[in-house]
């Protein structure tokens, strides 16, 4: 972000989470899909640089989408440190986001690839989707699970996915490849958002460096209580009225501890992380392409 001479704050605030304390977990995956992808038609010096772009551009969209859902979240901490919006409050916090995201479309628009630049585009989109879908809810039991499904791709896995592809054609790939870095990143990015939302009821404050129980204190039903729900339908009324009776959110909470819930999440991560296996493995051997294999271990058992 060289042309950050804007305003003192602005780059203060630009450069707060950009301080190697995050997982990077985004880019590592891009990086090491680009390398499995180069071995089906070559690599070159000025390859390896625009794909290591892709993997920076994927971390400040996905910073730039953090800072603006601390925002909507009213959240106060964030990798271990108070948010932005906490610190200098939700004007300047939205803004720094929005600025992040124009670093970030600059940055793509240098790579010259026009149909990355759409894949990055229908990321974004999704995103925005994702987190609109999060607002509203559905009435039958069905129909949730579908929307929180659909919501999960856009909210989560439609960036590390495109991400995927647009690596994959960067290095020229064929369509069928380029599927394969799609449906590797689909199954990876659900799979880690649906650890996620487990984690919400599993995790403390202090390994994750946010708030447990979060989700239920938004009035947010995730895979954990949607699972609950089958066993408990004394849920269903508290979904609907998005946890906002006194003694709502602790009550779901023990219901979703009395039940599978936890443990069928966790089942059905492990699912989407067996498909991704699948999809990967019909990649050229590599190392990269085993770490991509073990990545999803890493999802599976993370503990932040
Ligand atoms: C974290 O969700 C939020 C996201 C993964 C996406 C948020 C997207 C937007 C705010 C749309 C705007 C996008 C851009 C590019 C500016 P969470 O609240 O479930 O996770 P958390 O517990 O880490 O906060
Ligand atoms: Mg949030």
């Amino acid at each position: 972000m060289e042309q950050l001479a804007v305003s003192s704050d602005l780059k203060e605030i630009c450069d707060y989470y950009f301080d190697g304390k995050g997982k990077a977990f985004r880019p590592m995956v891009v990086i090491l899909m680009g390398k499995a992808c180069n071995l089906h038609h070559g690599k070159s010096r000025e390859l390896l640089k625009s794909q290591h772009s892709v993997g920076m551009i994927v971390e400040m969209i996905h910073t730039a989408s953090l800072v603006h859902d601390d925002v909507i979240d009213g959240s106060e901490t964030r990798r271990g440190k108070i948010t932005v919006n906490k610190i200098w409050g939700e004007r300047k916090a939205i803004l720094a986001g929005d600025f992040v995201l124009s670093s970030a479309s600059m940055a793509l628009a240098r790579l010259g690839n026009t149909t990355v630049v759409s894949i990055f585009t229908r990321a974004i989109e999704d995103l925005v989707r994702g987190e609109f879908m999060q607002l509203s809810s559905k009435e039958t039991e069905n129909e949730r699970f579908v929307h929180y499904l659909e919501k999960t791709f856009k909210k989560t896995a439609s960036l590390i996915a495109n991400s995927c592809k647009a690596v994959s054609i960067l290095g020229n790939c064929n369509s069928e490849v380029q599927e394969i870095a799609y449906q590797y990143g689909r199954n990876l990015g659900i799979a880690f958002q649906l650890v996620d939302d487990m984690l919400d009821f599993t995790s403390s404050t202090n390994q994750l460096g946010k708030p447990t129980a979060a989700d239920l204190k938004l009035g947010l039903a995730t895979g954990p209580v949607l699972f609950a729900c089958q066993q408990f339908p004394e849920l269903h009324a508290l979904i609907l009225r998005h946890f906002s009776s006194d003694g709502d959110v602790d009550l779901a909470w023990e219901y979703v501890q009395q039940s599978d819930g936890v443990q069928q999440t966790c089942y059905l991560a492990h699912q989407y992380c067996q498909e991704a296996i699948r999809q990967v493995s019909m990649l050229h051997p590599s190392p990269e392409r085993d770490a991509l294999i073990q990545l999803t271990e890493i999802v599976l058992n993370r503990h932040k």
